[in-house]
């Protein structure tokens, strides 16, 4: 079976209704980014920071996969397919894709302070005082700005072993998740899917410049009938 490497960015959640980062001039729901996503934000207000992520976790629970997430599963039927996604939603995951590498962390996780070994589910608000076993300070199992990537060393095998890759909804800006396209084995047939594509067309490439729910079934189907 064909590998196909999916990398996906905040674009194919957007028309579930969750904002995207650089679309919205540097703030974040308001926030300067580095306030609620860096271990300084933590540092300096870990209530603004266990709040901030509280209320994108209630807002979670009310989207949807759209029918970008559901094309990448269909997609499985003929190909062996990995989802590594910076997205820490969970609508791959709800919409049925079966191997998802998380390279960002996940909302509804929860890891100690001290040991980002000890990850534990998110089943209630998070607040100053929830304390792990090992008695520190639970906090949001987020890669913050300025935190070593856990996930890369293994994106980047897959990423390797790749025939396909399809980048969906992504501003290419934040790395290392933006250099995985130069692991890639040469000339391998590459999709991007972005109504405003960040990236310089080459021969292999072939640019959808298409929102998710639009360009992301066509890919999928274009490569089920190849
Ligand atoms: N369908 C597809 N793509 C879309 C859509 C859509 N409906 N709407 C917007 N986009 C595209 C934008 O054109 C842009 O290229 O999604 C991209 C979003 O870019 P960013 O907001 O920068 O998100 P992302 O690339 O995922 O950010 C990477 O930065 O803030 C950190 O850790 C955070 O994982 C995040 C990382």
């Amino acid at each position: 079976m064909e590998k196909v490497v999916v990398l996906t960015g905040a674009g194919i959640s957007a028309e579930s209704g969750i904002n995207t980062f650089r679309d919205a001039n540097g703030l974040w729901e308001g926030h300067d980014i580095m306030e609620v996503a860096s271990p300084i934000g933590w540092d300096n207000n870990p209530e603004l920071v266990l709040d901030f992520y509280n209320k994108r976790r209630q807002q979670l629970l009310t989207v949807a996969p759209n029918k970008g997430h559901e094309a990448l599963v269909t997609l499985e039927e003929q190909f062996d397919v990995t989802i590594i996604t910076q997205n820490v939603d969970d609508l791959h995951e709800r919409a049925g894709s079966r191997n998802i590498i998380h390279l960002h962390g996940e909302l509804l996780k929860v890891r100690s302070q001290f040991d980002e070994n000890l990850v534990l589910d998110w089943k209630k608000d998070l607040n100053l005082g929830d304390l792990c076993e090992h008695k520190s300070q639970l906090r949001p199992h987020i890669v913050w700005f300025g935190e070593m990537v856990p996930m890369m060393d293994t994106a980047i095998t897959i990423t390797e072993q790749a025939d396909i890759l399809i980048i969906v909804g992504t501003s290419m800006q934040v790395y290392p998740a933006a250099g995985l396209l130069q692991y890639t084995k040469p000339q391998i047939p590459v999709y991007f899917v972005d109504p405003n594509p960040a990236i310089a067309p080459s021969r292999h490439l072939t640019i959808l410049s298409e929102k998710a729910t639009v360009g992301v079934p066509k890919v999928v189907e274009q490569l089920i009938n190849s």
